[in-house]
């Protein structure tokens, strides 16, 4: 049973996070989160006691092998995978997501079609554009402009049977929006295409749940998750069974993950990631939950997103105010639709000279495209240097946001 008390305590959050004692207002955690202590003291632990080769028969092999192990199965429920041999972990959602089309490239015959977004990161774009040596056609599914949101009807008029992956973000790491991606993998099962979900700027504010998501691949980045530079990409069974392996011929073709894994898994990073459940399984006990693993960990994204909404709308009511501010993405969280991932323009201004302001004021955060680039061409925001963003994590404080908004004021009038 869960009987959370969704009050995040700031202060015992904050001293999970040695990196939060300097004076920086870390405010571009999209870019990269920082990291849990206990992430960094797993990472040293392995280096320093289980440097050995897996798969020897010798104690010290057979030990690290346990946790390299364990740490498969802690991120299999961190996503809620059924299996844990369906967590495939590698250096990034980029690197995941090549790999992942370059096993899928044999199976592609001229004319299958691919729908890609124009909101993505270029990480879930990049990978199917180059089927198209195998003759594979791209589809894009574009932004509306006038909403900023992707429409479903859109998404039926491209469906077709020559369909076979659709490609979406979970949640867009420019606009904050949050896309219906069970929605989104009903409609292309229905049409017999899959649904490959990039969950980088999701992951971070809401418990992931590979299953209830409906995709059929589903990646992010431990990175922008309190952990290290890594990534997980989980795929339903059958499909990683039907891949086409990345690994060595000697490699059975039955032997899932490592045949998506060449080279395997980087030990001492994998461990560390253990330290992210194991956080957010404390944050939910201290919450209060006495259930599950799992039931803790969502105790914990609830007070996360109830504190991480009041920051945003925080900022948000002050960009609303000024009337030289464009917010770029819906411009409240009253419909619960939208991550804490502020995007904005400024009338007659850069957005690096926003930027640059908030520099000398030791506030982090950025400009540019982010790697949206179709996105930012799209709204024809390049001109003046793409977005200022502001990307808000629960470790973050009102009196944070205060500050930023005080500086944003002095600078904009
Ligand atoms: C939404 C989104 N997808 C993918 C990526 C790429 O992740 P990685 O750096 O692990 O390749 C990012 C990185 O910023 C991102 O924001």
């Amino acid at each position: 049973m869960t009987t959370a008390e969704p009050t995040l305590n700031l202060n015992q959050i904050r001293a999970e996070f040695p990196a939060l004692n300097d004076d920086c207002v870390y405010l571009d955690n999209a870019g990269g989160s920082q990291v849990l202590r206990r992430v960094a003291d797993r990472v040293s632990d392995y280096l320093l006691t289980s440097s050995v080769q897996l798969g020897a028969s010798y104690a010290q092999s057979q030990q690290a092998g346990v946790k390299v192990l364990a740490a498969r199965q802690s991120v299999a429920t961190l996503i809620n995978a059924a299996h844990d041999d369906e967590v495939v972990m590698g250096g990034s959602t980029t690197s995941l997501m090549f790999q992942l089309t370059q096993a899928i490239l044999p199976d592609i015959r001229p004319g299958d079609e691919i729908i890609v977004t124009n909101t993505d990161h270029e990480a879930n774009i990049g990978g199917w554009t180059r089927l198209k040596t195998a003759g594979a056609v791209l589809k894009i599914w574009e932004v509306n402009p006038l909403t900023l949101a992707l429409d479903l009807q859109d998404l039926e008029r491209l469906l077709s049977p020559r369909v076979k992956w659709v490609a979406l973000t979970h949640a867009s790491n420019v606009l904050g929006t949050i896309n219906p991606v069970a929605q989104v993998a009903a409609m292309a099962h229905a049409a017999g295409a899959r649904l490959c979900v990039d969950a980088v700027a999701y992951a971070p504010h809401r418990l992931v749940d590979v299953q209830a998501s409906g995709a059929d691949i589903y990646a992010f980045s431990f990175y922008k998750v309190f952990g290290p530079h890594y990534a997980v990409l989980w795929g339903k069974r059958d499909l990683l069974l039907s891949l086409h392996s990345l690994n060595h011929f000697f490699i059975g073709e039955n032997v899932i993950p490592y045949k998506l894994q060449p080279g395997n898994v980087n030990y001492e990073l994998s461990y560390g990631c253990i330290g992210i459940s194991d956080y957010l399984t404390c944050v939910g006990t201290d919450l209060g939950s006495t259930g599950t693993a799992r039931q803790k960990m969502q105790a914990a994204f609830d007070a996360f997103e109830k504190h991480e909404d009041a920051l945003a709308e925080r900022l948000l009511t002050y960009l609303r105010s000024n009337k030289a501010v464009r917010i770029i993405g819906v411009d409240s969280t009253a419909a619960g639709a939208r991550m804490p991932t502020v995007s904005f323009m400024v009338a007659g201004q850069m957005s690096e000279a926003v930027v640059r302001h908030m520099d000398r004021f030791n506030i982090g955060i950025r400009f540019g495209d982010f790697y949206a680039r179709r996105l930012i061409d799209a709204l024809g925001l390049q001109a003046q240097g793409g977005v200022v963003r502001v990307s808000i994590a629960h470790y973050n404080t009102p009196e944070e946001i205060d500050r930023l908004v005080q500086h944003l004021d002095e600078f904009i009038g």
